[in-house]
């Protein structure tokens, strides 16, 4: 090809850029334009770049820079045409937006799975006539230990059980004071609150955390949750217990539930069973409970010859996670939205 015919279809090239460039009224349009002269696979200035190889190499640099020439002075005119319309409309711009695609919903936030077994044990207990009530995270050691009859030398005590707090002093408070203070590794402490403050007869549960020292793994956690239950008035006994969580256990879990009551001792119950929920194909130990101990009483000025009751403690996470079909304890405290979400109330 001859130098000349090659300087001549440049100077073509930039007239016809130019013209249409100075015209192009719409950010459309442009982007067309900007594909037929500059676009990489098609584009004009690609098509002429590739004649310079049929050029004489004596002709080649006078020819390379005229076509640097042009095809700068196009992609100014381009510039210059992008700044006129306002700059390139971000619909053009951007080749991932489709406005024909759906809209993202937004996103509802929803009940934690333990919420949302609090709120259903809730439900189950009040309709077995067992109302609710709260007690605090913060206890001292005797409602978390000296009322229910658990005594200074008991290995529950151990400060390497429990989360003792530190005092103001910031030293850590002697654990046989009796009013030491630590996060209630029970919540057996809300008997006693209430057994202070409540009028005989009562029938109550209460739901919330507790907090043990222990590593994590697929069944511990260091805070985690419990049912306890009281219910205290004249003549009760051993068969009510036993019935009260049987009802619950089939409400909860179905009605193929098997329930099993094995001996056990708590210092604050007497007689005292653990309790095992059939499910499955395994037997699940799900809490402790029992009578309530003459000596807890008595510690309350409750006149043990006049009433009697009965206490169960509850594991709210095994519940859960029963239900739930969720089999690592940790995975409930990773907030990590993707595995809740998964548990929609
Ligand atoms: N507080 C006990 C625990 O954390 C569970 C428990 C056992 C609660 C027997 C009770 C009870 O009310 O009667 O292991």
């Amino acid at each position: 090809m001859s130098l000349q015919k090659f300087l001549s279809s440049l100077d073509e090239l930039l007239d016809d850029a130019k013209q249409s460039l100075d015209e192009v009224g719409s950010s459309e349009q442009l982007e067309n334009l900007r594909v037929r002269f500059v676009g990489a696979k098609n584009g004009a200035i690609k098509a002429v770049q590739k004649l310079m190889g049929a050029i004489e190499s004596e002709h080649r640099p006078v020819a390379g820079k005229r076509f640097n020439e042009v095809r700068d002075a196009i992609q100014s005119a381009l510039d210059l045409a992008t700044e006129r319309l306002g700059g390139a409309s971000k619909a053009v711009k951007d080749p991932q937006m489709d406005p024909t695609l759906p809209g993202l919903r937004p996103q509802l936030g929803q009940l934690h799975p333990i919420t949302q077994t609090i709120e259903h044990l809730k439900d189950i207990m009040g309709r077995l006539g067992f109302s609710v009530t709260e007690g605090p995270e913060i206890e001292d050691t005797w409602h978390n230990f000296v009322a229910l009859n658990i005594p200074e030398d008991h290995p529950a005590r151990d400060p390497l059980d429990n989360f003792y707090l530190a005092a103001a002093s910031k030293q850590l408070q002697n654990p046989t004071d009796r009013d030491a203070m630590l996060l209630r590794s029970q919540t057996s402490t809300v008997q006693i609150r209430v057994m202070e403050t409540q009028s005989l007869p009562l029938r109550i549960i209460s739901l919330g955390r507790v907090y043990r020292p222990d590593a994590p793994d697929a069944t511990h956690f260091p805070m985690f949750h419990q049912m306890e239950g009281l219910w205290v008035d004249k003549n009760v006994s051993m068969a009510q217990l036993k019935s009260v969580l049987r009802l619950f256990a089939t409400s909860y879990l179905g009605s193929d539930v098997k329930v099993r009551f094995r001996p056990s001792f708590f210092p604050f119950t007497e007689p005292s069973v653990e309790v095992d929920y059939w499910w499955n194909g395994n037997w699940i130990e799900f809490g402790g409970a029992g009578m309530v101990d003459p000596n807890v009483f008595q510690a309350l000025n409750i006149d043990p010859e006049q009433w009697s009751g009965f206490a169960f403690g509850l594991g709210v996470e095994r519940l859960c996670m029963r239900r739930f079909g969720i089999v690592d304890i940790r995975d409930l405290y990773r907030s990590d939205v993707r595995f809740l979400r998964q548990f929609a109330s």
